[in-house]
């Protein structure tokens, strides 16, 4: 398979990250929004990292130029015709997400290769509502995608060997590296991940310790770079909560119920760094 050109859906944290990599890797790539405000955001945000590479001696100018050729904004889906592979990065929810794949199912080319950056999503319940599940695979990048290094890569029950190595490849040749999981609620990383940071989130809840000491114990205590309370604000706690809710649900474990305290703050709009307010105060950001 000869994958040169790529779609992303969804230009928010994650989606604008796949869109600027997938450019500087040289793919001709576009990005779609149902806001075009978020689009809009989402290409200042790209020019921004871009021209701070060049000042970091990163790159020179005439890549960032490359990079900005390679990249399209686009707001109808019907352009998504031209691409070898789609990789939806839209809200974490299910319905959502269908109404996506299904809205691309009928766009696609025939050969397309439909691929989620969802977190913890059954891929095969996506796979099912396309025409074509052995085309359809599981794409999971890490936040911020320009510096996280892990794609996870998860088949679903119908995923073909030639889909699952052509994502392998396209994944290697945006320099990430390409680790296995299998189809099941939180695939490997948040299946670990997320519990971590909703246990963090009952510690606050039940008074163990402030915000910030839970972050500086869970830093000093067990060498992690960021504490579980300002990650959750990097990856948005509706995010986390939907997470923990697929978990909960699809291993039917009580282990896995969301901590009150995390859905009280998604429904005051406190969504970490994207809203500017989660645990932290983020507006100077
Ligand atoms: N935040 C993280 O750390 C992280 C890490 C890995 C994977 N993910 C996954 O990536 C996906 C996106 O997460 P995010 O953090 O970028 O969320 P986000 O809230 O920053 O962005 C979501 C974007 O999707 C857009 N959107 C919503 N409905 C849409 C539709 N019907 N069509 C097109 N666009 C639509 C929104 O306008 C928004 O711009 C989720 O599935 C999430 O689980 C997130």
């Amino acid at each position: 398979m000869n994958i040169q050109t790529i779609g992303v859906v969804g230009s928010g944290q994650m989606g604008r990250g796949i869109a600027q990599v997938s450019a500087m890797s040289g793919f001709k790539t576009y990005l779609f929004d149902i806001s075009s405000e978020a689009l809009e955001k989402a290409l200042s945000f790209i020019k921004k990292q871009l021209d701070r590479g060049v000042q970091k001696g990163k790159w020179d100018q005439s890549f960032v130029e490359n990079t900005l050729k390679n990249l399209h904004t686009i707001e109808d889906m019907n352009k998504f015709v031209d691409c070898e592979m789609v990789i939806e990065a839209a809200t974490e929810n299910k319905a959502v997400k269908v109404d996506i794949f299904k809205s691309l199912d009928a766009v696609v080319s025939s050969s397309c290769i439909l691929a989620s950056n969802t977190s913890s999503i059954s891929i095969t319940m996506l796979a099912g509502n396309c025409s074509h599940p052995e085309r359809f695979v599981g794409m999971h990048f890490m936040n911020p995608v320009p510096v996280m290094k892990l794609v996870e890569g998860i088949r679903g029950l119908e995923t073909s060997d030639d889909v699952f190595n052509a994502t392998q490849e396209v994944a290697e040749k945006m320099g990430k590296v390409f680790v296995k999981a299998k189809d099941y609620p939180g695939f490997a990383v948040n299946r670990i991940l997320m519990p971590m940071i909703n246990e963090a989130v009952y510690a606050l809840y039940e008074g163990v310790a402030s915000i910030e000491d839970i972050d500086q114990a869970m830093k000093l205590g067990t060498n992690q770079p960021m504490g579980p309370l300002t990650l959750a604000d990097f990856i948005g706690l509706d995010t986390c909560l939907a997470i923990m809710e697929v978990l909960h649900e699809g291993l039917g474990d009580s282990k896995y119920r969301p901590c009150p305290l995390l859905k009280q703050y998604v429904d005051a709009g406190r969504l970490g760094k994207k809203s500017g307010k989660g645990f932290y105060d983020h507006t100077n950001d």
